[in-house]
């Protein structure tokens, strides 16, 4: 079917975009709406016409492949032509009509809905704003401050609100919306009255203009959204323009401030990282009709942190799990943690006290590893202890019925070892959970050399199942997340020893866009979890002193009852020792920017040999482990992505000249002039 195709029936034509699968306004559709408009201005058995568009969606934005060279015709232009039109055109909309999808729906002089869909402006999302005439139409229709609630968060909203604000003029049951179209063209038609544009001044116009405050009022509501990113005060700047000047000059705005966008580092890494989170379910050498394994059973061994986060994970997805335990203690201590977190869940409103006991439900403690003789899969999340997993996978061959998949939850120890516990290696797999498992989106699956096709794509589907994104490693130690940030904390103890400033150190990165510095994080995840090579022993003697960061005396910080934060003497006194007892001379404290390459460019030398070593399958693999392992702030694309942008070459130098030899990989890429990315 065409892009666009046009039929005429009873005067009405019927516009339908087809462009699966989510109808994008990539060129062909672009033309075909430009087509579509010439026809509908030209041909005079024509009196109106509705645009619909096939599949599950309306359009739900641009085709952000194109991006940043788009093709004449423009969006914009072709939307302008739409509303230009003096037969009235009415918009069916359904499914994601979201970012150019919208702004084709506010270039139509009426709007239907079907009742499921949603609306909205995700462009800020990829570093964008809308690009199109959204940011001069919406504030025309629904006051600035509304559109500007859509356009800054990039979160859609229903059909029914989508009514009451006036962006729709009708909500329909869903799959009635194109013949409402109809119908409502059909009466525009006969009522022959003028036809209202999204390029004009409305009475929201007058009411903003008369506001003095609103935009400072707006931008203090959404401080938070402002931080690091580009786009929002872009946004600002084109609804400002909306509300202050005639259209045209507004479009004039808008038009340069979204081509600047375009253009940054920070819309070139989103719209990549959007691409790489949609990429790592695809295995190539997994054949797509490789066939699944029913899970619709689990048993979870070890019910300490991380096992009763992951039991937590299967029950929301509905499945029943049995958790395992040693001792009855452990096991009481492990189910009424996972109630305590479902009940604050409850208390924030985000769950109802049915919800609970539902959850709670499918979660069966058992103190016998015999009960999971029935389970389709199981997860061992016992201490990391290779003795202990030997014995524990051992133990599950034996009881485990054929056909199960047997996962360990290991975040160090080597899966191909485990594995070989087992007559069955080609069942088993790694689903490495990140803590706390139940929230942390990341999921890696280890595949080990014996695994099978079936397992791998089981895992990674399940992965999407427990709405995770599933991130294929191959076997190493820490596989991709843990082991690529591993130099990272290592660099900032040296960095320490050094004479940088704790708070320093802490402060450049949150100014790179981590939501905190990496001594911080040492203190946040407990100083007693990572065990640090060499002369870097400030972790280990603060154990000693009893400091074992947040959760029990602080850490290089102390704490106060609100969690503000300064750095312990008693931290600054074990840098000195062990500084002295290492013979390490202090040099001046490091900038900013020599912070972040210090520490960052030893990163994407490790991920340089992670992709090298095929343990990940792509850059942006890596990228996704460590925007969703490491928080790793998106849009800055995730080391690798960051890497291409901030030039190879120098961080090879960098890396030289801290005397780290740069990754095979690495060189080749700078020689080659070729990206990781
Ligand atoms: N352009 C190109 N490809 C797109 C796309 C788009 N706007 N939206 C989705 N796709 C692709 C995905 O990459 C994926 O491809 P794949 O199957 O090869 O991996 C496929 O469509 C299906 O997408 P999802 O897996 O994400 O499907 P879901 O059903 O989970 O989600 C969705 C659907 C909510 C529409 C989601 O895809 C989405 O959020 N898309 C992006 C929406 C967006 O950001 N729109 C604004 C674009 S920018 C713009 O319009 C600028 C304008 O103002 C000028
Ligand atoms: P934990 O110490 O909190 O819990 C381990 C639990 O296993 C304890 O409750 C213990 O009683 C139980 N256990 C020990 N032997 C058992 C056996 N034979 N049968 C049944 N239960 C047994 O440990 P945590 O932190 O949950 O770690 C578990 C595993 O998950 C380890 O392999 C660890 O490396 C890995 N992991 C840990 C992460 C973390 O941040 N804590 C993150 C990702 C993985």
């Amino acid at each position: 079917m065409a892009a666009v195709s046009v039929t005429v029936e009873n005067g009405i034509a019927r516009v339908t975009i087809s462009s699966p699968p989510v109808n994008a306004l990539g060129h062909a559709v672009r033309v075909g709406l430009k087509e579509a408009a010439v026809k509908i201005a030209t041909d005079e058995a024509i009196r109106g016409a509705v645009i619909l568009a096939e599949g599950a969606t309306f359009p739900a934005g641009a085709d952000i492949a194109e991006f940043p060279d788009v093709p004449e015709p423009s969006h914009g232009e072709v939307f302008d032509m739409i509303t230009a039109l003096d037969k009235p055109v009415v918009a069916a909309l359904h499914g994601n009509t979201l970012g150019g999808g919208l702004e084709l729906a506010l270039a139509c002089h009426y709007r239907v809905a079907a009742a499921n869909t949603k609306l909205g402006f995700p462009e800020v999302n990829l570093g964008l704003l809308p690009g199109a005439r959204g940011s001069q139409r919406l504030p025309r229709l629904i006051g600035a401050e509304a559109a500007l609630g859509m356009m800054l968060t990039g979160k859609p909203i229903g059909a029914d609100k989508a009514e009451k604000i006036g962006l729709v003029d009708e909500t329909v049951p869903a799959g009635t919306q194109d013949d409402a179209a109809i119908a409502m063209v059909t009466a525009l038609i006969a009522k022959d009255g003028p036809l209202p544009r999204t390029t004009e001044d409305s009475e929201w116009t007058t009411k903003d203009r008369a506001d003095p405050d609103i935009f400072d009022r707006i931008k203090a509501d959404y401080g938070r959204l402002f931080r690091g990113v580009i786009a929002p005060d872009a946004i600002l700047t084109c609804v400002k323009a909306a509300v202050e000047l005639p259209y045209e000059k507004g479009v004039e705005v808008e038009t340069s401030e979204f081509l600047r966008l375009l253009n940054s580092d920070q819309s070139r890494a989103l719209i990549h990282v959007f691409f790489a989170m949609r990429e790592t379910v695809k295995v190539p050498d997994i054949p797509k009709d490789t066939p699944l394994i029913d899970v619709n059973s689990v048993g979870v061994i070890g019910a300490g942190t991380m096992g009763g986060g992951i039991a937590m994970c299967f029950a929301n997805a509905g499945i029943a799990v049995k958790l395992v335990e040693i001792k009855p203690e452990a096991l009481e201590r492990g189910l009424s943690v996972i109630r305590k977190n479902y009940e604050n869940t409850a208390k924030k409103g985000r769950m109802t006290a049915e919800d609970v006991e539902m959850r709670m439900g499918l979660i069966t403690g058992t103190l016998e590893m015999d009960d999971l003789a029935d389970v389709d899969l199981v997860i061992e999340a016992v201490f990391e202890s290779m003795e202990i997993k030997e014995k524990v996978f051992t133990r599950l061959d034996a009881i485990a019925k054929d056909g199960a998949i047997l996962a360990s939850n290991t975040s160090f120890l080597d899966l191909n070892h485990i594995a070989a516990m087992t007559k069955r290696p080609e069942m088993v797999v790694g689903l490495h959970f990140f803590s706390p498992a139940n929230v942390m989106p990341l999921l890696e699956v280890v595949r080990g050399d014996k695994s099978s096709d079936s397992v791998i794509a089981t895992g990674m589907k399940l992965g999407k199942a427990l709405r995770k994104t599933p991130v294929l490693a191959g076997v190493c130690d820490g596989f991709i997340a843990n082991r690529l940030m591993f130099p990272y904390m290592v660099a900032s103890q040296q960095m320490l020893l050094k004479g940088t400033p704790m708070q320093e150190i802490d402060a450049a990165m949150k100014a790179y866009g981590f939501a905190m510095g990496p001594i911080a994080l040492l203190d946040l995840i407990g100083l007693d979890v990572i065990t640090f090579p060499g002369d870097v022993t400030m972790t280990g003697e603060l154990v000693k002193l009893e400091r074992r960061g947040q959760k029990l005396n602080g850490g290089f910080y102390d704490y106060d009852e609100k969690r503000r934060s300064t750095p312990s003497p008693a931290a600054l006194e074990v840098i000195e020792k062990v500084r002295e007892a290492n013979g390490i001379e202090t040099a001046p404290a490091l900038s900013p920017e020599e912070i972040v390459a210090s520490l960052l460019y030893p990163v994407i030398n490790e991920g340089a040999k992670i992709l090298e070593e095929g343990i990940a399958l792509r850059a942006g693999d890596i990228d996704v482990a460590a925007i969703l392992g490491y928080n790793w702030p998106s849009y800055q694309g995730g080391p690798m992505c960051w890497a291409d942008i901030h030039g190879l070459g120098t961080i090879i130098s960098g890396l030289e000249a801290m005397g780290i030899e740069p990754a095979k990989l690495l060189k080749e890429k700078a020689e080659t002039g070729s990206s990781f990315t």
